[in-house]
């Protein structure tokens, strides 16, 4: 089934109900401000367009944070709800909870344009995926527009069950379609040699993502606290270095799957003797007992770049090391700067710290795609499909 998407919608004089994926981070204190701007930036496109085709009501629908189906001020959208009217120079009203009578009444003034539903986690059922509750956003809309690539993952009411109520009546946004042509790419038809570059904390959380990886790639590079198990696996000393039983157990299995021999380690570290510590250089593989790797070294971020320059597809997922501190942060800088550099490939960065250190890195804007999605991106790459996406196939 194709995807039908925003562009072939016919919208003139329609209530449109649009859910977008507007969770993202806030300062901890009051007044509570938003501090990456990008996920809204990036949905802008497709309210624009929204607005641009003569819808009459436009009523958009996200979560922010996990506040467990009850309403809490810590997690009110009202940030988001400034931010856009500022974006779009109209005015965005932010319902008091997501579903009420309220909402019914302020669409029949004639003034109302834009409503931001409050925070659609404040309601129990939009987690449990319940009808009710879909059915009752529906009545906001004649057609329904899906942009929340990032919680396309959930099966969640304003995600999934919403769509029984818009058969032939659902749109991709053109976010949507755009992480799902580019994350589609890496595993549908990816131009080879294709190089992944894998990092981050855990083994456990990504070893469906490798598994995929070592299935697709021709190269799998792992740094960061990734690597200290597989070199644990290996029969290497990796000092107080993160590094679970769990995690080495995984780390075999992966090894002994990977035949081709994909699997790049780190040749030499960056140690400490604690995450506050002066970084030392440690230019074998063995990491001494009262020491942690914090990053990768300088031969490892050569021999990492010298594969990422001959690659036509890369994916990026993971930082290199504690890149949040400066001491630690340059093999994951060096990556960025390795990928950025080589023009002739299709790059995409997908998942939250990686993200983070992409924007960190400044070159942001030099890859092909750097995704919204987090948790989506990888079960994106994983399963080629998301509930959320599926949903807006074929129905449910
Ligand atoms: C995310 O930030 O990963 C998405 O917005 C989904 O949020 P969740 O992990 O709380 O479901
Ligand atoms: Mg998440």
């Amino acid at each position: 089934m194709q995807l039908k998407t925003l562009q072939e919608a016919d919208l003139k004089g329609k209530k449109v109900i649009a859910r977008f994926d507007f969770n993202v981070p806030l300062t901890k204190t009051e007044p509570r401000k938003i501090t990456d701007t990008s996920r809204i930036d990036l949905a802008l496109p497709t309210i624009r367009m929204i607005l641009e085709k003569g819808a009459s009501k436009l009523v958009l629908i996200s979560h922010l944070g996990r506040p467990d189906g009850q309403p809490n001020p810590k997690y009110s959208l009202e940030p988001v709800a400034a931010y856009l009217a500022e974006k779009l120079s109209t005015d965005v009203i932010l319902s008091e909870s997501p579903v009420d009578n309220g909402v019914k009444n302020l669409l029949q003034l004639p003034e109302t344009k834009v409503v931001l539903l409050e925070n659609i986690r404040f309601h129990p059922g939009e987690e449990k995926n319940d009808m009710e509750l879909a059915e009752k956003l529906a009545t906001y809309g004649d057609v329904y527009v899906n942009d929340a690539f990032g919680a396309a993952h959930r099966k969640h009411s304003s995600t999934y069950a919403i769509n029984a109520f818009f058969k032939n009546r659902s749109y991709a946004g053109l976010l949507m379609k755009k992480e799902i042509d580019s994350l589609g790419t890496l595993i549908e038809k990816p131009t080879k040699p294709f190089i992944a570059i894998i990092g981050g904390a855990k083994v456990s959380d990504k070893i469906k993502t490798i598994e995929k990886m070592l299935v697709l790639v021709d190269t799998l590079l792992i740094g960061g606290a990734m690597a200290y198990p597989f070199l644990k696996a290996k029969g290497f000393e990796v000092g107080k270095s993160l590094c679970s039983d769990e995690d080495v157990n995984l780390a075999k299995q992966l090894l002994s799957q990977d035949k081709g021999g994909k699997i790049q380690l780190p040749k030499d570290h960056v140690i400490s003797s604690s995450l506050e510590g002066k970084p030392e250089k440690c230019l074998g593989l063995n990491i001494a007992p009262d020491f942690m790797g914090l990053d990768i070294g300088e031969e490892t971020i050569k021999s990492f770049a010298d594969h990422i320059k001959t690659a036509k597809t890369v994916f990026w997922n993971g930082p290199m090391g504690l890149f949040e501190s400066k001491n630690f942060a340059h093999g994951t800088m060096m990556i960025a700067k390795a990928i950025a550099s080589n023009k002739q490939c299709f790059s995409v960065v997908g998942g939250g710290d990686s993200v983070a250190a992409a924007h960190q890195s400044g070159l942001a804007e030099e890859f092909s795609h750097v995704s919204t999605g987090g948790g989506a991106s990888l079960e994106f790459i994983e399963r080629g499909e998301l509930p959320g996406v599926q949903a807006l196939k074929v129905g449910v």
